[in-house]
């Protein structure tokens, strides 16, 4: 899958562009603060229908416009023609969504449209971070290939809101049935089970595929390990079923509601997962260097984008946010060489960053908001 186009129209700094990319390397250069990170947010825009700095839609109009109107237009192999995404934000009213010129009802109706792995310096904290970074990781990876479980992580926010609700009025004196608490229960343990499954399945092919980067980038120096924790597993190691996960998790959220109602909060269920990242037997959060982190958190990246391609036979778009300026020039030249082959468009304030000639580069700069010169 490849991004051939994007436009921008007051989209931050952005005022009126239009952008072709080539189908391998794709370098945004420029000074500081001109708007490299602004048209990678613009296009991943269409893989989450959101910002990955956590902005509001309407944050990313420009200033003082009332209206900002976005688009890429995605190819797909053995597709004829390509897919228009197209997202119209303005400052008051409702933003839409468009596939093809045809409103999308939904962010859930795009996703999956241009399938992207973004890298930004904040991802780091998948490595350092606490274990929501982690969570977020497997969802955000998930979802671009699954609509089914954006569905069942609706369902479970929606149901654990429910009954964290319930646990509120239970600790102010208000009387709750047993029949009430296994409604919720049942409802949290069902869609808990699924989610559970899907995250347990991704984790073991991320480790598979992340051993392999490593071996790869150290020489086989360097041995990563990643693996899945849940209540739901219930201390089993090897192998996940379902319908005992969610057995154990409807057992927890009936028997001690007494002391869920004294803490505050659900003290069980797959709000509460991890994983955990090792390097060479040790925690990585708390043993490995800024390099290492670095490379995990990479290797975590390129292994989703792996992933991806097994589930959909294409490669999704890699969107790489000031990711070399980080690493040394050896592992900056592994990931530039495993990239071949796939389209990557990364933005540094150096064009050097890529070798000219590589993969058929294009290096665009970007000064003021503009596209300055194409080569
Ligand atoms: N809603 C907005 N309207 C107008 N300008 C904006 C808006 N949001 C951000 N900007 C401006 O966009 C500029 C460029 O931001 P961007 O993060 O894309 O820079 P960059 O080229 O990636 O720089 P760096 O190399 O420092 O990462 C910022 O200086 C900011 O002032
Ligand atoms: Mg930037």
């Amino acid at each position: 899958m490849i991004v051939t186009k994007a436009v921008f129209r007051d989209f931050r700094n952005v005022r009126d562009e239009e952008i072709g990319f080539s189908p391998t390397v794709n370098v945004l250069w420029g000074s500081n603060a001109q708007g490299k990170s602004n048209i990678l947010e613009g296009i991943w825009y269409f893989a989450r229908g959101r910002s990955f700095r956590g902005a509001h839609d309407r944050d990313m109009i420009r200033q003082g416009y009332p209206f900002s109107r976005i688009g890429v237009s995605v190819e797909r192999e053995g597709e004829k023609y390509p897919v228009e995404l197209t997202a119209e934000l303005p400052r008051e009213g409702r933003k839409r969504l468009l596939r093809n010129g045809a409103p999308l009802s939904s962010v859930s109706e795009m996703i999956g449209n241009l399938r992207a792995v973004l890298f930004c310096p904040s991802h780091l904290s998948v490595v350092n971070g606490g274990p929501a970074e982690r969570r977020s990781f497997l969802d955000v990876a998930i979802s671009q290939l699954d609509p089914g479980y954006i569905r069942d992580l609706s369902l479970y926010r929606a149901s654990y809101s429910h009954r964290a609700a319930l646990l509120r009025l239970f600790a102010s004196g208000r009387d709750v049935s047993s029949a009430e608490w296994e409604v919720w229960a049942e409802h949290m343990s069902d869609a808990a089970s699924r989610i559970a499954a899907a995250r347990y399945e991704y984790s073991l092919k991320l480790s598979r595929h992340v051993v392999s980067f490593f071996e790869e980038m150290t020489g086989g120096a360097e041995i990563p390990s990643i693996s899945y924790k849940s209540h739901l597993l219930g201390g089993a190691e090897d192998g996940y079923d379902p319908a005992e996960g969610k057995k154990l998790l409807f057992e927890k959220l009936t028997a001690n509601v007494e002391r869920e109602a004294a803490a505050g909060s659900t003290l069980w269920g797959i709000h509460k997962d991890d994983l955990r990242l090792s390097l060479d037997g040790s925690d990585a959060r708390l043993f490995a260097s800024q390099g290492q982190q670095r490379s995990f958190a990479l290797a975590m990246k390129l292994s989703e984008g792996e992933i991806s391609r097994e589930k959909s036979g294409e490669y999704p778009v890699f969107l790489l946010d000031d990711v070399f300026s980080e690493l040394d020039s050896s592992r900056r030249k592994y990931i530039t060489e495993r990239l071949l082959g796939r389209q990557i468009i990364v933005t540094s304030c150096e064009p050097s960053v890529v070798p000219e000639g590589a993969g058929a580069a294009r290096f665009i700069e970007i000064r003021n908001g503009s596209v300055a010169g194409v080569r």
